[in-house]
């Protein structure tokens, strides 16, 4: 390889969302999940990449910081795992094989603070090294999976759905596009960055804690998502927008109770989110219909869902309620705002 290979990859938003693991090691899911894949203009992650013989060492740079190979074992098996499928694409003795990578990787948004950063950095990683290498046919949702799960959405474009498979090996859990982006173009998404430092409690350890200790988490396991994730599906399929919406706030406010089940319980959501959630629920109720939903990743930032024809009435009434944010809607399905941290 004579030359850097940069790729970009975007975050993905779960509608329906993924919280616990079966296996720990292979990153399995308990469940299966739903996304939304954003497109490349606003919030992604680049990385660049350089492999050959003239390079002394594998390393990762992130962000400007080395990160430690050797002591993340997510990174060195996202690496083990390219490298065999180097082997059987190209053969065992293939020199590609033996040569040493260098990552350089920068996302353009905070990094671990509840926006979804190691989806699209692990899904940027394995799809660069992927094309760096020129490997085809390899099941790259699966790599990534390896490095974050919710990873592997991040593949994909358009509504795309993981399933959490029922292989021990995890050879059935991968990710599949329910629908191409162009399946429903109205859908716009609105990000408000309520808070964006470094959240106390990654989904790594919050969703171990939450398997370990929450009740609730069996029950919606068993009870809730395989129905939820079948109604979402078919929402999206017919584009409706009202079920859809009502689907996605429900989870998000499932997922958050589970951490508050969860012992010791934990607070992703501040006083700013709640006050989102009124919000909108009021504006729907204003207007006899569901407009606008929300969803809440494991921190306070949250993700509105609405279509084209009702963004900007939603809009004045949002920057009348929260006058400080910063709405930047240059994006084309979504609009990055920012909110001051005042809790
Ligand atoms: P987030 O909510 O941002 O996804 P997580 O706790 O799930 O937070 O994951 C954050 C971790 O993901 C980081 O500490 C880092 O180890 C990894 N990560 C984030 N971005 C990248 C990237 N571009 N390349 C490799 N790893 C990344
Ligand atoms: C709340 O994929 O970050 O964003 O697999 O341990 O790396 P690991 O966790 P991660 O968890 C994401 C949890 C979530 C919901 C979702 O993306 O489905
Ligand atoms: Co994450």
């Amino acid at each position: 390889m004579d030359k850097v290979v940069t790729c970009v990859a975007p975050v993905n938003i779960a509608v329906i969302k993924y919280w616990g693991k079966r296996d720990e090691h292979l990153i399995l899911p308990l469940n299966d999940s739903v996304s939304l894949t954003l497109d490349c203009d606003q919030m992604h992650t680049k990385t660049s990449i350089i492999a050959g013989p003239f390079i002394t060492e594998d390393c990762v740079w992130l962000n400007g910081q080395i990160m430690s190979i050797e002591r993340n074992e997510r990174l060195k098996k996202c690496f083990d795992l390219i490298r065999n499928l180097i082997k059987i694409q190209k053969g065992e003795n293939s020199q590609e094989v033996k040569w040493k990578i260098r990552v350089c990787s920068e996302n353009n948004f905070p990094t671990a603070a509840g926006l979804a950063s190691s989806a699209a950095g692990y899904a940027c990683l394995v799809y660069t090294l992927a094309n760096a290498f020129g490997l085809v046919n390899g099941d790259l949702p699966s790599i990534a999976r390896q490095g974050s799960g919710s990873a592997c959405r991040s593949i994909y474009g358009g509504f795309v759905q993981w399933t959490a498979g029922v292989d021990d090996q995890g050879y059935d859990s991968t990710a599949v596009q329910i629908a191409a982006d162009t399946h429903w173009p109205e859908m716009r998404i609105i990000i408000l960055v309520v808070n964006d430092s470094k959240k106390k409690t990654s989904s790594t350890v919050g969703m171990k804690q939450a398997v370990k200790t929450s009740e609730l988490l069996k029950y919606r396991i068993q009870k809730c998502v395989p129905e939820r994730t079948k109604e979402i599906i078919q929402a999206i399929t017919d584009k409706n927008f009202e079920k859809f919406a009502e689907i996605t706030m429900r989870d998000s406010n499932q997922f958050h109770a589970i951490c508050l089940d969860t012992y010791p319980p934990c607070v992703y959501l501040n006083q700013v989110s709640h006050e989102i959630i009124s919000f909108v629920h009021d504006y729907n109720e204003a207007t006899g219909q569901i407009k606008v939903s929300y969803t809440f990743y494991a921190g306070p930032n949250a993700f509105l869902f609405i279509q084209q024809i009702d963004l900007s009435l939603f809009m004045s009434e949002l920057v009348n309620v929260f006058p400080t944010m910063q709405p930047n809607s240059s994006y084309l399905r979504g609009i990055v705002s920012t909110l001051p941290n005042n809790v």
